[in-house]
């Protein structure tokens, strides 16, 4: 793990503005001892999750438990099983690396240097069917370049984007053979948003680009292995990949994009597909757990 020297000589404030945390012991060492750290979009699934790793890992029952966020603002929720932390990052890039910058510096400081991010969402497949999950190999840009634009002092970097392949061979041997949907690994295209960036008809500004177009490019992300558009991918690669943190995504395909642009499943198909990326990441942290009780 490789951070901001300036932090290490201490020489910034302590103060996490977007998590609201202040760098005190009582902090530290609410975030010590951290292993893994799987993030989602959404702060009830951050919760749900919580609560599956204390049934499963602590055999807490959920109907009697409710897990503590430890984050003092409502832009961000953290809960902690062991030496899992499971928190949200909001939607997008910008929101991701936000939450990354500030969740970094606090784990650094509470003495974790061994860590692994895993974004766990939901996505749209392009040519992959509903239900199934897809382990992200490289992230790109909608303009289909596999990197991650970051502008700063009127400059555009592109850091690289590609997901932790040792992570996720790990991921992939964890998991059982008699999962009830497919696991593929390919790459993944992080959008701006969820309409025009994702080559959509139904947003509410009229495109300007036609059916035509929108195929020619959906057989170039076909050539390249694309499997699904979301919206966090680019960021966290490019992120992790700086501060040298292992990290990948796994994330569920809820609509198939080559049959069309709306959501139409219903709430309970929506859970229930969205519960399938969630069983690849608790199948890797669990395995891993079960070797360290040996
Ligand atoms: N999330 C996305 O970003 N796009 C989809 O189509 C579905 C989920």
């Amino acid at each position: 793990m490789k951070i901001n020297h300036l932090l290490k000589q201490g020489l910034l404030d302590t103060y996490l503005y977007n998590l609201n945390l202040t760098l005190d012991k009582k902090t530290l060492d609410k975030f010590s001892g951290i292993k893994y750290v799987l993030m989602q979009g959404s702060q009830l699934r951050a919760k749900n999750l919580s609560m599956k790793l204390s049934q499963k890992i602590l055999n807490i029952n959920g109907t009697f438990f409710e897990p503590i966020n430890l984050i003092e603002t409502s832009k961000f929720y953290a809960y902690r099983t062991g030496n899992i932390l499971s928190v949200s990052h909001g939607m997008g890039n910008t929101s991701i690396i936000t939450l990354l910058h500030n969740l970094t510096q606090v784990l650094y400081f509470a003495g974790n240097s061994d860590l692994e991010y895993i974004r766990i969402g939901t996505s749209g497949g392009i040519g992959v069917e509903p239900g199934s999950v897809v382990l992200t190999d490289t992230a790109y840009m909608p303009n289909l370049i596999a990197g991650y634009k970051v502008s700063a002092l009127g400059k555009d970097i592109i850091y690289p984007t590609v997901m932790d392949k040792v992570l996720n061979q790990k991921i992939l041997q964890a998991q059982h053979q008699s999962t009830s949907f497919k696991l593929l690994v390919g790459n993944s295209i992080a959008a701006d948003d969820f309409y025009l960036g994702q080559a959509r008809f139904d947003g509410a500004i009229k495109p300007r680009y036609t059916i035509e177009s929108r195929n020619s490019y959906f057989e170039k992300i076909k050539v390249l292995n694309i499997l699904n558009f979301e919206m966090e991918s680019t960021g966290l690669a490019s992120f992790c990949n700086r501060a040298q943190i292992p990290a990948t995504m796994i994330a569920s395909i809820i609509i198939n994009r080559l049959n069309g642009d709306q959501v139409t499943i219903s709430t309970e198909t929506l859970n229930k597909y969205s519960d399938h990326s969630q069983e690849v990441a608790i199948n890797y942290v669990l395995c891993n757990q079960h070797n360290l009780n040996k």
